[in-house]
Protein backbone atom coordinates (compact mmCIF):
# COMPACT_ATOMS: atom_id res chain seq x y z
CA UNK A 1 0.00 0.00 0.00
CA UNK A 2 1.36 3.41 -0.50
CA UNK A 3 1.73 5.96 1.49
CA UNK A 4 -0.04 9.21 2.08
CA UNK A 5 1.88 11.82 2.31
CA UNK A 6 -0.38 14.50 4.42
CA UNK A 7 -1.46 13.80 7.55
CA UNK A 8 -4.33 15.39 8.65
CA UNK A 9 -2.15 17.86 11.46
CA UNK A 10 -0.71 19.55 8.47
CA UNK A 11 1.56 18.76 5.71
CA UNK A 12 4.58 17.81 7.25
CA UNK A 13 4.22 14.80 8.03
CA UNK A 14 3.67 11.55 5.15
CA UNK A 15 3.42 9.45 7.53
CA UNK A 16 -0.05 8.13 7.17
CA UNK A 17 -0.72 4.99 5.54
CA UNK A 18 -2.47 4.50 3.24
CA UNK A 19 -22.34 31.33 -9.44
CA UNK A 20 -23.67 29.59 -8.10
CA UNK A 21 -24.91 32.86 -8.13
CA UNK A 22 -27.32 31.06 -6.01
CA UNK A 23 -29.66 28.21 -7.16
CA UNK A 24 -32.47 28.99 -9.34
CA UNK A 25 -35.55 28.71 -6.38
CA UNK A 26 -33.10 31.23 -4.45
CA UNK A 27 -31.56 34.18 -3.83
CA UNK A 28 -28.32 35.65 -6.07
CA UNK A 29 -25.17 36.68 -5.08
CA UNK A 30 -24.51 39.50 -7.55
CA UNK A 31 -20.45 39.93 -8.32
CA UNK A 32 -21.12 43.57 -7.90
CA UNK A 33 -22.72 43.63 -4.61
CA UNK A 34 -20.62 44.14 -1.43
CA UNK A 35 -20.82 42.11 1.81
CA UNK A 36 -22.84 44.50 3.55
CA UNK A 37 -25.28 44.54 1.10
CA UNK A 38 -25.45 40.96 0.83
CA UNK A 39 -27.55 38.92 3.14
CA UNK A 40 -24.52 36.49 4.23
CA UNK A 41 -26.78 33.85 5.64
CA UNK A 42 -27.50 33.12 1.88
CA UNK A 43 -24.35 34.29 0.28
CA UNK A 44 -23.03 32.10 -2.46
CA UNK A 45 -20.28 29.97 -1.34
CA UNK A 46 -22.04 28.90 1.16
CA UNK A 47 -23.81 26.71 -1.41
CA UNK A 48 -21.06 26.70 -4.30
CA UNK A 49 -19.67 23.54 -5.95
CA UNK A 50 -15.66 24.25 -6.06
CA UNK A 51 -14.14 22.57 -8.79
CA UNK A 52 -9.85 22.35 -8.45
CA UNK A 53 -8.12 22.28 -11.98
CA UNK A 54 -4.60 21.20 -11.76
CA UNK A 55 -3.81 23.32 -15.41
CA UNK A 56 -1.15 21.19 -16.49
CA UNK A 57 -3.11 17.98 -16.41
CA UNK A 58 -6.44 19.01 -17.95
CA UNK A 59 -6.15 20.11 -21.54
CA UNK A 60 -3.36 21.21 -23.41
CA UNK A 61 -4.59 23.46 -26.72
CA UNK A 62 -0.71 23.76 -28.06
CA UNK A 63 0.23 20.34 -28.32
CA UNK A 64 2.96 20.85 -26.16
CA UNK A 65 1.73 18.03 -23.86
CA UNK A 66 1.48 20.35 -20.77
CA UNK A 67 -2.46 21.48 -19.94
CA UNK A 68 -3.04 25.51 -20.89
CA UNK A 69 -5.72 28.15 -19.96
CA UNK A 70 -6.81 28.12 -23.62
CA UNK A 71 -7.24 24.40 -23.29
CA UNK A 72 -9.37 24.69 -20.26
CA UNK A 73 -11.01 27.91 -21.95
CA UNK A 74 -12.22 25.58 -24.43
CA UNK A 75 -13.64 22.82 -21.74
CA UNK A 76 -15.93 25.03 -19.55
CA UNK A 77 -18.92 23.92 -21.08
CA UNK A 78 -17.92 20.63 -19.30
CA UNK A 79 -18.01 22.22 -15.94
CA UNK A 80 -20.90 24.33 -17.07
CA UNK A 81 -22.54 21.10 -17.71
CA UNK A 82 -21.77 19.70 -14.32
CA UNK A 83 -22.88 23.07 -12.03
CA UNK A 84 -19.75 24.09 -11.17
CA UNK A 85 -19.53 27.90 -9.23
CA UNK A 86 -15.96 28.40 -9.31
CA UNK A 87 -12.95 26.70 -10.63
CA UNK A 88 -9.63 26.73 -8.06
CA UNK A 89 -6.99 26.74 -10.36
CA UNK A 90 -3.53 25.29 -9.04
CA UNK A 91 -0.93 28.03 -9.48
CA UNK A 92 -0.12 29.65 -13.27
CA UNK A 93 2.27 31.99 -12.27
CA UNK A 94 5.41 31.74 -13.82
CA UNK A 95 7.33 29.21 -12.01
CA UNK A 96 10.59 26.96 -12.49
CA UNK A 97 8.29 24.51 -12.05
CA UNK A 98 9.98 22.28 -9.43
CA UNK A 99 7.07 22.12 -7.61
CA UNK A 100 4.72 22.07 -10.59
CA UNK A 101 3.92 25.85 -9.96
CA UNK A 102 4.04 25.94 -6.14
CA UNK A 103 7.70 27.63 -6.31
CA UNK A 104 6.56 30.98 -7.91
CA UNK A 105 8.93 33.46 -9.47
CA UNK A 106 6.24 36.14 -10.41
CA UNK A 107 2.97 37.00 -8.34
CA UNK A 108 1.51 39.14 -11.29
CA UNK A 109 1.91 37.08 -14.46
CA UNK A 110 1.73 34.01 -16.30
CA UNK A 111 3.77 31.29 -16.80
CA UNK A 112 4.21 31.12 -20.74
CA UNK A 113 3.78 27.30 -20.39
CA UNK A 114 -0.33 28.24 -19.38
CA UNK A 115 -0.59 30.80 -21.49
CA UNK A 116 -0.63 34.75 -21.31
CA UNK A 117 -2.25 37.13 -19.21
CA UNK A 118 -4.78 37.60 -22.52
CA UNK A 119 -5.51 34.30 -22.31
CA UNK A 120 -6.57 34.25 -18.81
CA UNK A 121 -8.59 37.12 -19.29
CA UNK A 122 -10.16 35.50 -21.81
CA UNK A 123 -10.71 32.97 -19.01
CA UNK A 124 -12.19 34.68 -16.71
CA UNK A 125 -14.37 36.30 -19.12
CA UNK A 126 -16.18 32.89 -20.09
CA UNK A 127 -16.30 31.76 -17.28
CA UNK A 128 -18.70 34.63 -16.05
CA UNK A 129 -20.46 34.05 -19.21
CA UNK A 130 -21.38 30.81 -17.71
CA UNK A 131 -21.76 32.11 -14.01
CA UNK A 132 -18.65 30.54 -13.06
CA UNK A 133 -16.14 32.25 -10.88
CA UNK A 134 -12.24 31.69 -10.51
CA UNK A 135 -10.36 31.15 -7.40
CA UNK A 136 -6.29 31.72 -7.63
CA UNK A 137 -4.18 29.62 -5.43
CA UNK A 138 -1.99 31.67 -3.29
CA UNK A 139 1.15 30.98 -2.22
CA UNK A 140 2.15 33.05 0.65
CA UNK A 141 4.36 31.14 2.48
CA UNK A 142 7.42 30.94 0.14
CA UNK A 143 8.88 31.65 -2.74
CA UNK A 144 10.52 30.00 -5.64
CA UNK A 145 14.58 30.43 -5.19
CA UNK A 146 14.41 32.52 -8.74
CA UNK A 147 11.71 34.99 -7.49
CA UNK A 148 14.40 38.51 -7.26
CA UNK A 149 12.45 38.97 -3.96
CA UNK A 150 15.08 35.55 -3.01
CA UNK A 151 17.83 36.66 -5.40
CA UNK A 152 18.55 40.01 -3.81
CA UNK A 153 18.04 38.62 -0.53
CA UNK A 154 20.30 36.33 -0.92
CA UNK A 155 22.82 38.41 -2.93
CA UNK A 156 24.77 39.74 0.49
CA UNK A 157 24.28 39.69 4.32
CA UNK A 158 23.31 43.82 3.94
CA UNK A 159 20.89 43.70 1.06
CA UNK A 160 17.88 45.77 2.03
CA UNK A 161 15.71 42.27 1.35
CA UNK A 162 17.68 40.51 3.69
CA UNK A 163 15.27 39.76 6.01
CA UNK A 164 12.52 38.77 3.85
CA UNK A 165 13.58 35.41 4.58
CA UNK A 166 14.65 33.47 7.38
CA UNK A 167 18.22 33.56 7.41
CA UNK A 168 20.37 32.51 10.18
CA UNK A 169 24.28 31.18 11.51
CA UNK A 170 24.73 27.49 11.66
CA UNK A 171 25.15 26.35 15.14
CA UNK A 172 28.28 25.41 14.44
CA UNK A 173 30.75 25.15 11.46
CA UNK A 174 28.44 23.08 9.38
CA UNK A 175 25.95 22.53 11.56
CA UNK A 176 22.19 23.97 10.52
CA UNK A 177 20.85 26.32 13.08
CA UNK A 178 18.51 23.45 14.85
CA UNK A 179 16.72 20.19 13.67
CA UNK A 180 14.04 21.51 12.01
CA UNK A 181 12.90 19.05 8.90
CA UNK A 182 11.44 19.79 5.59
CA UNK A 183 8.37 18.12 5.12
CA UNK A 184 9.82 17.52 1.95
CA UNK A 185 12.36 15.61 3.45
CA UNK A 186 15.73 16.26 5.64
CA UNK A 187 17.25 19.36 6.90
CA UNK A 188 14.45 22.55 6.93
CA UNK A 189 17.93 25.21 6.34
CA UNK A 190 19.92 25.49 3.17
CA UNK A 191 23.68 26.61 3.39
CA UNK A 192 24.68 29.25 1.11
CA UNK A 193 28.43 29.18 0.71
CA UNK A 194 28.30 32.60 -0.70
CA UNK A 195 26.90 34.39 2.58
CA UNK A 196 27.46 31.61 4.48
CA UNK A 197 24.06 31.26 6.42
CA UNK A 198 21.63 29.15 5.99
CA UNK A 199 18.31 29.69 4.40
CA UNK A 200 14.80 28.20 6.19
CA UNK A 201 12.64 26.04 3.70
CA UNK A 202 9.74 23.92 5.26
CA UNK A 203 9.66 22.03 1.04
CA UNK A 204 11.69 22.04 -1.21
CA UNK A 205 15.26 23.80 -1.16
CA UNK A 206 13.78 26.04 -4.19
CA UNK A 207 11.07 26.83 -1.86
CA UNK A 208 12.63 29.98 0.57
CA UNK A 209 10.34 30.67 3.29
CA UNK A 210 9.07 33.77 3.64
CA UNK A 211 9.91 36.04 6.93
CA UNK A 212 6.25 36.67 7.69
CA UNK A 213 7.54 39.18 10.85
CA UNK A 214 8.77 41.17 8.26
CA UNK A 215 6.09 44.06 7.53
CA UNK A 216 7.71 44.15 4.03
CA UNK A 217 6.76 40.84 3.21
CA UNK A 218 2.98 41.06 3.89
CA UNK A 219 3.15 44.57 1.69
CA UNK A 220 4.42 43.21 -0.96
CA UNK A 221 2.46 39.74 -0.97
CA UNK A 222 -1.20 41.95 -0.42
CA UNK A 223 -0.19 43.81 -3.21
CA UNK A 224 0.27 40.55 -5.59
CA UNK A 225 -3.11 39.83 -3.83
CA UNK A 226 -4.81 43.48 -4.73
CA UNK A 227 -3.34 42.45 -8.22
CA UNK A 228 -5.63 39.31 -8.81
CA UNK A 229 -8.91 41.00 -7.09
CA UNK A 230 -8.71 44.38 -9.47
CA UNK A 231 -8.75 41.85 -12.12
CA UNK A 232 -12.07 40.24 -10.93
CA UNK A 233 -10.89 36.44 -9.56
CA UNK A 234 -13.48 35.42 -7.11
CA UNK A 235 -10.97 34.59 -3.90
CA UNK A 236 -8.18 32.55 -3.07
CA UNK A 237 -7.09 29.44 -1.94
CA UNK A 238 -4.35 30.04 0.98
CA UNK A 239 -2.23 27.15 -0.08
CA UNK A 240 0.22 25.79 3.30
CA UNK A 241 -1.27 28.43 5.21
CA UNK A 242 -0.26 27.27 8.45
CA UNK A 243 3.26 27.49 7.77
CA UNK A 244 3.84 31.24 7.56
CA UNK A 245 5.04 31.45 11.04
CA UNK A 246 7.91 29.76 12.53
CA UNK A 247 9.10 30.18 16.55
CA UNK A 248 11.29 32.89 16.44
CA UNK A 249 13.53 30.92 19.50
CA UNK A 250 14.67 28.16 17.10
CA UNK A 251 14.74 25.87 19.87
CA UNK A 252 14.80 22.13 18.40
CA UNK A 253 11.61 20.24 17.59
CA UNK A 254 10.83 17.18 20.19
CA UNK A 255 12.69 14.47 18.58
CA UNK A 256 9.97 11.43 18.69
CA UNK A 257 10.70 7.23 18.08
CA UNK A 258 11.18 6.37 14.56
CA UNK A 259 12.10 7.57 11.53
CA UNK A 260 9.85 8.63 8.31
CA UNK A 261 9.79 7.51 4.75
CA UNK A 262 12.96 10.13 3.81
CA UNK A 263 14.88 8.24 6.64
CA UNK A 264 15.02 11.47 8.91
CA UNK A 265 14.15 11.08 12.49
CA UNK A 266 10.84 11.64 13.40
CA UNK A 267 10.35 14.86 15.69
CA UNK A 268 7.27 17.43 15.90
CA UNK A 269 6.15 20.30 14.09
CA UNK A 270 5.04 22.24 16.74
CA UNK A 271 7.58 25.32 16.64
CA UNK A 272 7.09 24.95 12.58
CA UNK A 273 3.42 25.67 11.99
CA UNK A 274 -0.04 27.11 13.49
CA UNK A 275 1.30 29.64 15.68
CA UNK A 276 -1.09 32.29 16.73
CA UNK A 277 0.68 34.68 14.65
CA UNK A 278 -1.00 33.61 11.40
CA UNK A 279 -4.45 34.24 12.65
CA UNK A 280 -3.27 38.48 12.55
CA UNK A 281 -2.17 38.32 9.20
CA UNK A 282 -5.50 36.08 8.30
CA UNK A 283 -7.79 38.93 9.74
CA UNK A 284 -5.45 41.44 7.68
CA UNK A 285 -6.11 39.53 4.52
CA UNK A 286 -10.07 39.21 5.15
CA UNK A 287 -10.20 42.96 5.71
CA UNK A 288 -8.38 43.53 2.64
CA UNK A 289 -11.20 41.21 0.45
CA UNK A 290 -14.20 42.45 2.01
CA UNK A 291 -12.92 45.73 0.88
CA UNK A 292 -13.49 44.12 -3.00
CA UNK A 293 -17.25 43.98 -4.06
CA UNK A 294 -18.83 40.81 -5.08
CA UNK A 295 -18.62 38.65 -1.41
CA UNK A 296 -14.67 37.12 -2.43
CA UNK A 297 -13.62 34.43 -0.60
CA UNK A 298 -10.82 32.86 1.10
CA UNK A 299 -10.25 29.15 0.88
CA UNK A 300 -7.92 27.62 3.19
CA UNK A 301 -5.25 24.48 2.88
CA UNK A 302 -6.04 23.52 6.59
CA UNK A 303 -4.81 20.54 7.33
CA UNK A 304 -5.29 20.64 11.26
CA UNK A 305 -5.21 18.02 13.73
CA UNK A 306 -8.81 18.39 14.93
CA UNK A 307 -12.09 20.46 14.24
CA UNK A 308 -11.18 23.32 17.56
CA UNK A 309 -8.23 24.16 15.75
CA UNK A 310 -10.73 24.38 12.55
CA UNK A 311 -12.96 26.84 14.34
CA UNK A 312 -9.90 28.98 14.90
CA UNK A 313 -9.22 29.96 11.26
CA UNK A 314 -12.63 30.95 10.96
CA UNK A 315 -12.24 33.98 13.34
CA UNK A 316 -14.43 31.36 15.56
CA UNK A 317 -17.67 33.34 16.24
CA UNK A 318 -16.02 36.72 14.99
CA UNK A 319 -16.11 35.41 11.37
CA UNK A 320 -13.18 38.23 11.08
CA UNK A 321 -10.32 35.56 9.26
CA UNK A 322 -10.98 32.79 6.65
CA UNK A 323 -14.48 32.14 5.00
CA UNK A 324 -13.55 28.63 4.48
CA UNK A 325 -10.89 26.77 6.01
CA UNK A 326 -11.18 23.37 4.79
CA UNK A 327 -12.49 20.73 6.84
CA UNK A 328 -9.74 17.90 5.96
CA UNK A 329 -11.32 15.90 8.81
CA UNK A 330 -14.29 14.06 6.60
CA UNK A 331 -12.91 13.85 3.47
CA UNK A 332 -9.74 12.22 4.70
CA UNK A 333 -10.69 9.56 6.85
CA UNK A 334 -10.13 7.11 4.23
CA UNK A 335 -11.30 4.28 5.37
CA UNK A 336 -15.25 3.41 4.66
CA UNK A 337 -16.39 3.47 8.98
CA UNK A 338 -19.75 4.71 9.53
CA UNK A 339 -19.25 5.93 12.79
CA UNK A 340 -16.44 7.94 12.42
CA UNK A 341 -17.50 9.66 8.96
CA UNK A 342 -20.85 10.51 11.33
CA UNK A 343 -18.59 11.68 13.87
CA UNK A 344 -17.13 14.03 11.79
CA UNK A 345 -19.55 15.51 10.56
CA UNK A 346 -21.52 15.86 13.35
CA UNK A 347 -18.32 17.71 14.88
CA UNK A 348 -18.91 19.96 11.65
CA UNK A 349 -21.93 20.64 12.33
CA UNK A 350 -21.82 21.84 16.10
CA UNK A 351 -18.70 22.78 16.80
CA UNK A 352 -17.55 25.34 14.60
CA UNK A 353 -20.07 27.85 15.45
CA UNK A 354 -22.42 28.81 12.76
CA UNK A 355 -19.43 29.34 10.29
CA UNK A 356 -19.64 27.15 7.13
CA UNK A 357 -17.78 23.99 6.53
CA UNK A 358 -15.87 23.57 3.97
CA UNK A 359 -15.86 19.03 2.81
CA UNK A 360 -12.60 18.36 0.10
CA UNK A 361 -12.54 14.36 -0.28
CA UNK A 362 -9.42 14.99 -2.52
CA UNK A 363 -6.97 17.13 -4.25
CA UNK A 364 -3.53 17.11 -6.24
CA UNK A 365 -1.60 16.10 -3.21
CA UNK A 366 -3.05 12.75 -2.39
CA UNK A 367 -3.91 9.25 -4.17
CA UNK A 368 -7.65 9.74 -5.85
CA UNK A 369 -10.65 8.66 -4.28
CA UNK A 370 -9.95 4.74 -6.12
CA UNK A 371 -7.05 4.19 -3.79
CA UNK A 372 -8.19 5.47 -0.47
CA UNK A 373 -11.92 4.35 -0.09
CA UNK A 374 -12.01 1.93 -2.99
CA UNK A 375 -12.15 -1.79 -2.38
CA UNK A 376 -11.57 -2.86 -6.12
CA UNK A 377 -14.60 -4.38 -6.68
CA UNK A 378 -17.62 -1.65 -6.28
CA UNK A 379 -15.15 1.19 -7.04
CA UNK A 380 -17.99 2.86 -8.89
CA UNK A 381 -20.64 2.39 -5.85
CA UNK A 382 -18.43 3.76 -3.64
CA UNK A 383 -17.42 6.85 -5.38
CA UNK A 384 -21.14 7.60 -5.45
CA UNK A 385 -21.36 7.44 -2.35
CA UNK A 386 -19.31 9.41 -1.17
CA UNK A 387 -20.21 11.97 -3.56
CA UNK A 388 -23.97 11.88 -2.28
CA UNK A 389 -22.26 13.06 1.16
CA UNK A 390 -20.14 15.70 -0.67
CA UNK A 391 -22.88 17.30 -2.20
CA UNK A 392 -25.76 16.03 0.11
CA UNK A 393 -23.99 17.77 3.11
CA UNK A 394 -24.71 21.10 4.04
CA UNK A 395 -21.31 21.79 3.66
CA UNK A 396 -19.65 23.64 0.92
CA UNK A 397 -18.21 20.97 -2.03
CA UNK A 398 -14.72 21.06 -3.28
CA UNK A 399 -13.71 18.25 -5.56
CA UNK A 400 -11.31 17.70 -7.80
CA UNK A 401 -10.88 17.50 -12.01
CA UNK A 402 -11.54 13.68 -12.86
CA UNK A 403 -13.63 12.58 -9.85
CA UNK A 404 -16.57 13.23 -11.72
CA UNK A 405 -15.46 10.54 -13.94
CA UNK A 406 -13.64 8.02 -11.83
CA UNK A 407 -10.10 8.85 -12.55
CA UNK A 408 -8.11 6.33 -10.72
CA UNK A 409 -4.78 6.42 -9.36
CA UNK A 410 -1.92 5.96 -11.56
CA UNK A 411 1.20 5.61 -9.30
CA UNK A 412 4.83 5.89 -11.65
CA UNK A 413 6.28 1.86 -11.31
CA UNK A 414 9.77 3.15 -12.32
CA UNK A 415 11.90 5.40 -10.15
CA UNK A 416 12.65 7.00 -13.80
CA UNK A 417 9.66 7.81 -14.79
CA UNK A 418 8.95 10.34 -11.67
CA UNK A 419 8.60 13.54 -11.83
CA UNK A 420 7.45 14.80 -8.67
CA UNK A 421 11.03 15.20 -7.06
CA UNK A 422 9.63 13.87 -3.57
CA UNK A 423 8.86 10.66 -5.63
CA UNK A 424 12.27 10.36 -6.11
CA UNK A 425 14.14 11.26 -2.74
CA UNK A 426 11.65 9.13 -1.23
CA UNK A 427 11.56 6.53 -3.81
CA UNK A 428 9.91 3.61 -2.76
CA UNK A 429 8.53 4.54 0.24
CA UNK A 430 7.32 7.72 -1.05
CA UNK A 431 6.54 7.82 -5.13
CA UNK A 432 5.66 11.34 -5.12
CA UNK A 433 1.65 12.52 -6.39
CA UNK A 434 2.25 11.69 -10.17
CA UNK A 435 -0.57 9.33 -9.78
CA UNK A 436 -3.48 11.66 -8.60
CA UNK A 437 -1.97 13.92 -11.51
CA UNK A 438 -2.35 12.55 -14.57
CA UNK A 439 -4.65 14.01 -17.59
CA UNK A 440 -8.04 14.65 -17.42
CA UNK A 441 -10.10 11.73 -19.99
CA UNK A 442 -12.18 13.55 -21.97
CA UNK A 443 -12.53 10.37 -24.59
CA UNK A 444 -11.58 7.88 -26.04
CA UNK A 445 -9.16 9.44 -29.08
CA UNK A 446 -5.20 9.23 -28.72
CA UNK A 447 -4.32 10.77 -25.21
CA UNK A 448 -7.83 10.64 -23.91
CA UNK A 449 -8.32 13.99 -26.10
CA UNK A 450 -6.02 15.71 -23.76
CA UNK A 451 -3.29 16.54 -25.96
CA UNK A 452 -2.18 15.90 -29.49
CA UNK A 453 1.75 15.34 -28.54
CA UNK A 454 2.46 12.20 -28.57
CA UNK A 455 4.74 12.83 -25.09
CA UNK A 456 1.86 14.25 -22.49
CA UNK A 457 3.70 15.48 -19.42
CA UNK A 458 2.82 12.27 -17.44
CA UNK A 459 1.17 9.04 -19.17
CA UNK A 460 -2.36 8.98 -19.51
CA UNK A 461 -3.73 5.89 -17.63
CA UNK A 462 -5.12 3.12 -19.96
CA UNK A 463 -8.25 2.63 -18.69
CA UNK A 464 -9.44 5.82 -20.57
CA UNK A 465 -10.84 3.99 -22.82
CA UNK A 466 -13.96 3.62 -20.66
CA UNK A 467 -13.58 6.00 -18.37
CA UNK A 468 -13.90 9.41 -19.83
CA UNK A 469 -16.20 12.07 -20.36
CA UNK A 470 -17.49 11.54 -23.71
CA UNK A 471 -18.11 7.93 -23.04
CA UNK A 472 -20.16 8.40 -19.47
CA UNK A 473 -21.58 11.84 -20.92
CA UNK A 474 -24.72 10.09 -22.72
CA UNK A 475 -25.15 6.60 -20.05
CA UNK A 476 -28.03 7.89 -17.60
CA UNK A 477 -26.03 5.21 -14.96
CA UNK A 478 -22.66 6.96 -15.49
CA UNK A 479 -20.77 8.09 -12.68
CA UNK A 480 -20.70 11.71 -14.50
CA UNK A 481 -24.37 11.60 -14.86
CA UNK A 482 -24.78 10.69 -10.83
CA UNK A 483 -22.05 14.01 -10.18
CA UNK A 484 -24.78 16.29 -12.28
CA UNK A 485 -27.48 14.44 -10.92
CA UNK A 486 -26.61 15.26 -7.42
CA UNK A 487 -25.33 18.59 -8.41
CA UNK A 488 -28.33 19.80 -9.87
CA UNK A 489 -30.50 18.57 -6.90
CA UNK A 490 -28.20 20.36 -4.42
CA UNK A 491 -29.29 23.63 -6.25
CA UNK A 492 -32.61 23.15 -6.61
CA UNK A 493 -33.72 21.20 -3.68
CA UNK A 494 -34.67 23.74 -0.82
CA UNK A 495 -33.66 21.31 1.94
CA UNK A 496 -30.57 20.21 -0.04
CA UNK A 497 -29.65 23.80 -1.20
CA UNK A 498 -29.79 25.03 2.22
CA UNK A 499 -31.62 22.59 4.90
CA UNK A 500 -29.90 22.02 8.16
CA UNK A 501 -28.48 18.77 8.58
CA UNK A 502 -29.35 15.87 11.65
CA UNK A 503 -27.54 12.53 11.70
CA UNK A 504 -30.45 9.81 11.92
CA UNK A 505 -30.28 6.42 13.41
CA UNK A 506 -27.06 7.08 15.32
CA UNK A 507 -26.25 3.57 16.55
CA UNK A 508 -26.69 1.70 13.03
CA UNK A 509 -22.96 0.69 12.25
CA UNK A 510 -23.75 0.11 8.38
CA UNK A 511 -26.07 2.69 7.08
CA UNK A 512 -24.98 6.43 7.44
CA UNK A 513 -28.22 8.67 7.11
CA UNK A 514 -29.25 12.19 8.06
CA UNK A 515 -32.10 14.60 7.38
CA UNK A 516 -32.05 18.11 5.88
CA UNK A 517 -34.64 20.10 6.40
CA UNK A 518 -35.13 24.10 5.92
CA UNK A 519 -38.78 25.61 6.46
CA UNK A 520 -41.57 25.41 3.99
CA UNK A 521 -40.47 22.74 2.28
CA UNK A 522 -40.55 18.66 2.42
CA UNK A 523 -37.27 17.15 4.51
CA UNK A 524 -34.92 15.02 2.66
CA UNK A 525 -33.41 11.93 3.92
CA UNK A 526 -30.51 10.35 2.76
CA UNK A 527 -29.10 6.85 3.30
CA UNK A 528 -25.82 5.18 2.50
CA UNK A 529 -24.55 2.18 2.76
CA UNK A 530 -20.87 1.73 4.21
CA UNK A 531 -21.17 -1.84 3.36
CA UNK A 532 -20.61 -4.43 0.69
CA UNK A 533 -24.16 -6.87 1.56
CA UNK A 534 -27.35 -5.19 0.57
CA UNK A 535 -28.70 -3.56 4.01
CA UNK A 536 -33.02 -2.66 4.69
CA UNK A 537 -32.96 0.53 7.35
CA UNK A 538 -36.20 1.83 8.59
CA UNK A 539 -36.48 5.28 9.91
CA UNK A 540 -38.70 6.46 12.66
CA UNK A 541 -38.74 10.25 11.61
CA UNK A 542 -41.76 11.88 13.88
CA UNK A 543 -39.70 11.04 17.39
CA UNK A 544 -37.75 14.49 15.14
CA UNK A 545 -40.55 16.36 14.75
CA UNK A 546 -41.27 15.33 10.68
CA UNK A 547 -45.00 15.22 9.81
CA UNK A 548 -44.35 13.02 6.39
CA UNK A 549 -44.60 9.41 6.33
CA UNK A 550 -43.83 8.97 2.67
CA UNK A 551 -40.55 8.81 0.75
CA UNK A 552 -40.64 10.34 -2.58
CA UNK A 553 -37.59 9.30 -3.96
CA UNK A 554 -35.10 12.11 -6.22
CA UNK A 555 -32.17 9.94 -6.62
CA UNK A 556 -31.22 6.49 -6.14
CA UNK A 557 -28.32 3.85 -6.97
CA UNK A 558 -28.49 1.63 -9.90
CA UNK A 559 -30.53 -1.46 -8.28
CA UNK A 560 -32.22 0.42 -5.94
CA UNK A 561 -35.80 0.03 -5.29
CA UNK A 562 -38.07 2.74 -4.85
CA UNK A 563 -39.36 2.10 -1.08
CA UNK A 564 -42.93 1.81 -0.22
CA UNK A 565 -42.36 3.44 3.28
CA UNK A 566 -39.87 4.91 5.72
CA UNK A 567 -39.85 1.21 7.27
CA UNK A 568 -38.29 -0.70 4.66
CA UNK A 569 -35.88 1.20 2.80
CA UNK A 570 -33.25 -1.44 0.68
CA UNK A 571 -30.19 -0.38 -0.24
CA UNK A 572 -27.86 -2.81 -2.69
CA UNK A 573 -24.10 -2.67 -1.21
CA UNK A 574 -22.64 0.57 -1.40
CA UNK A 575 -25.82 2.35 -2.98
CA UNK A 576 -27.14 5.42 -1.93
CA UNK A 577 -31.01 6.59 -1.34
CA UNK A 578 -32.56 9.95 -1.42
CA UNK A 579 -35.66 10.80 -1.16
CA UNK A 580 -38.01 13.74 0.06
CA UNK A 581 -40.08 12.91 3.01
CA UNK A 582 -43.99 13.88 2.22
C1 LIG B 1 0.38 22.17 -2.26
C2 LIG B 1 1.42 21.20 -2.67
C3 LIG B 1 2.75 21.91 -2.64
C4 LIG B 1 3.03 22.54 -1.28
C5 LIG B 1 4.16 23.51 -1.31
C6 LIG B 1 0.76 22.47 -0.84
O1 LIG B 1 -0.17 23.02 -0.17
O2 LIG B 1 -0.92 21.67 -2.32
O3 LIG B 1 1.15 20.68 -3.93
O4 LIG B 1 3.77 21.00 -2.92
O5 LIG B 1 1.92 23.26 -0.85
O6 LIG B 1 3.77 24.69 -1.91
Amino acid sequence: MRTLRFRSSAFLAFTLTVAAMGGPRHGSAALSQSPSAQDQSDVWWKHAVIYEIYPRSFQDSNGDGIGDLNGITSRLDHLKDLGVDMIWLSPIYPSPQVDFGYDISDYEAIDPQYGTMADFDRLLDEAKKRNIRICMDMVMNHTSDKHRWFIESASSRTNPKRDWYIWRDGKSPGQPPNNWLSTFGHSAWQYDPKTKQYYYHYFYIQQPDLNWRNPEVQKAMFGAVRFWLDKGVAGFRLDAVPTLFEDPSLKDEEVQPGTNKFGDPNESTSLQENLPEVHNVMRDLRKLIDSYPGNRVLIGETYLPNVQELYKWYGDDRHDELQLPMDMQVGFINKLDVAEFRKKITDAETKIGDNQPLFVFDNHDNPRLDYRYGDGKHNTEIERMLAAILFGSRATALMYYGDEIGMTTTIPTRVEDVKDPIGKTGWPKEKGRDGERTPMQWDTSKNAGFTTSDHPWLPVPPDYKTINVAVEKPKSDSLLSWYKRLIALRREVPALHSGKEMMLNTNDNHVLSWLRQTEGHPPVLIACNFTANPQTVSFNLAQDGVTGKHPSTLLKSPGARDPASLDKIQLPPFGVYIGEVK
